[in-house]
């Protein structure tokens, strides 16, 4: 029988092979180890309408944890009813239940917390965290995870409101026979929909991974979906009636109508720094609107929603989960950095391995969404996206806080937009 001290022991001969053994490409190489941290504070994250990064970044001026100031920034979504990709207000499942997922990583302790499919309970990345500071466990999803919330003190409610269960009617009015039902781009038998209409040629070196092959922006048409503006136009003139009916009020009609257009994949991830080098990551989102029941995205997943590691950096995403969690997005990034890649650099290798799962057919890949927010140790930042526009043609952008609060550009991969999903 293999005792513990036995397994201990193995585990040190096999860590002790693996950082003296030839392929130690793991080792954080010399230029990234020589980095000093920054004399300021970084904070990135996504756009948020509101004070949360300013209070965060105060938080880190007088001294909080690193994670204590990425989840200010968190629970300021999860608590805004108007936010209908987080928390209270996430827009629900098909059947109508908000779902939540949400995980962090606190780099000066290396621990990591998640949740997955919670219902019932808002704040779920204090609930990620609880995890690791009140079990032995990293992961915890669905009934059990809503009852250890419960043993902990945190109120059970109901998180569909109104305006988000108005959402929800819309669609399943309009879109009931087009859903998340059936097989998946990745299937090998998937139909596109839109076939016959024009789609972007690749426009990057697809083989030499890890070169970073400069995009040809003339190449592709700015928007994938060019052609199709009119047959959008008329859709949405329709939902806008189909909304009135539904008593959505006047200000929430275009918004309820872009959800049903282009299902939110959004999230928030926050990574945050300090000058002492210490470094934490937290993603928190109410997933893929009109999922399945019980389907998880990237977001609970460490490696893919974000990933902290306090020798390197930290990497979160926003996007299609389902593509995130191939890539190991987050994970990648870091890795990436490790070895030397700039954080743009990481960002837009990681993206490009999404393409490469579709062997650059522009036919599936313009369906796609994903961005990543990532700082490395030294303060160095970058957000990242797959395409210059989401698709209501907003431009990609990100936060970052380093002294002055300020929205940048994403850096891009691909220029135009992404298209609507599920097709109609
Ligand atoms: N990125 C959020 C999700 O796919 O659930």
């Amino acid at each position: 029988m293999t005792t513990r001290r036995d397994f201990l022991s193995l585990g040190a001969v096999a860590a002790a092979g693996l950082t003296a053994g030839p392929n130690a490409s793991a080792e954080t190489t010399e230029s990234v180890k020589s980095m000093k941290p920054p004399a300021r504070p970084v904070i990135v994250t996504r756009v948020t309408g509101d004070q949360t990064v300013q209070e965060a970044y105060q938080m880190l001026l007088d001294g909080a944890d690193t994670l204590d100031a990425a989840h200010h920034i968190c629970l300021g979504r999860e608590n805004d009813p108007r936010d209908h990709s987080v928390g209270l207000g996430g827009l629900p499942n098909e059947d109508g239940i908000v779902e939540l997922d949400s995980c962090c990583m606190h780099g000066p302790s290396r621990r990591a917390g998640s949740v997955g499919g919670v219902r019932n309970i808002r704040n779920v990345c204090q609930l990620a965290r609880k995890v690791y500071e009140h079990t032995s466990h990293v992961m915890m999803v669905g009934e059990g995870a809503e009852k250890f919330a419960v043993d902990l003190g945190f109120q059970r409610e109901n998180l569909l409101t109104e305006d988000a269960r108005k959402m929800w009617m819309l669609w399943k009015e309009s879109n009931s026979q087009m859903d998340w039902w059936g097989p998946g781009m990745a299937d090998p038998a998937w139909k596109d929909p839109y076939a016959g209409k024009p789609a972007p040629k690749p426009t990057i070196d697809l083989h030499g991974l890890s070169s970073l092959t400069p995009l040809n922006p003339g190449a592709v048409p700015r928007h994938p979906g060019e052609g199709w503006q009119p047959i959008i136009a008329a859709r949405t003139q329709k939902l806008l009636a189909m909304a009135a009916d539904l008593q959505i009020a006047p200000e929430l009609r275009l918004a309820a109508v872009e959800q049903i257009l282009w299902p939110t994949t959004g999230t928030i991830h926050v990574s945050a720094l300090n000058t002492k080098g210490e470094i934490s990551g937290a993603t928190t989102t109410s997933g893929l609107a009109w999922k399945l029941s019980g389907r998880l995205g990237d977001s609970p997943i460490i490696g893919a929603g974000c990933y902290t590691d306090q020798d390197v950096g930290s990497a979160g995403a926003t996007g299609s989960g389902e593509e995130n969690i191939k890539v190991a997005g987050a994970h990648t990034i870091v890795e990436l950095m490790r070895q030397g890649y700039t954080p743009k650099e990481a960002g837009l290798e990681t993206l490009r391995r999404i393409v490469r799962n579709y062997d650059g057919d522009m036919n599936r890949i313009r369906y796609l969404d994903m961005e990543y927010y990532i700082v490395r140790r030294d303060g160095t930042y970058a957000g990242v996206s797959l395409w210059t526009t989401g698709p209501t043609g907003r431009p990609r952008q990100f936060v970052v806080h380093d002294g002055t609060c300020r929205v940048e550009p994403c850096a891009c991969l691909l220029p135009g937009a992404a298209v609507e999903w599920p097709p109609f």
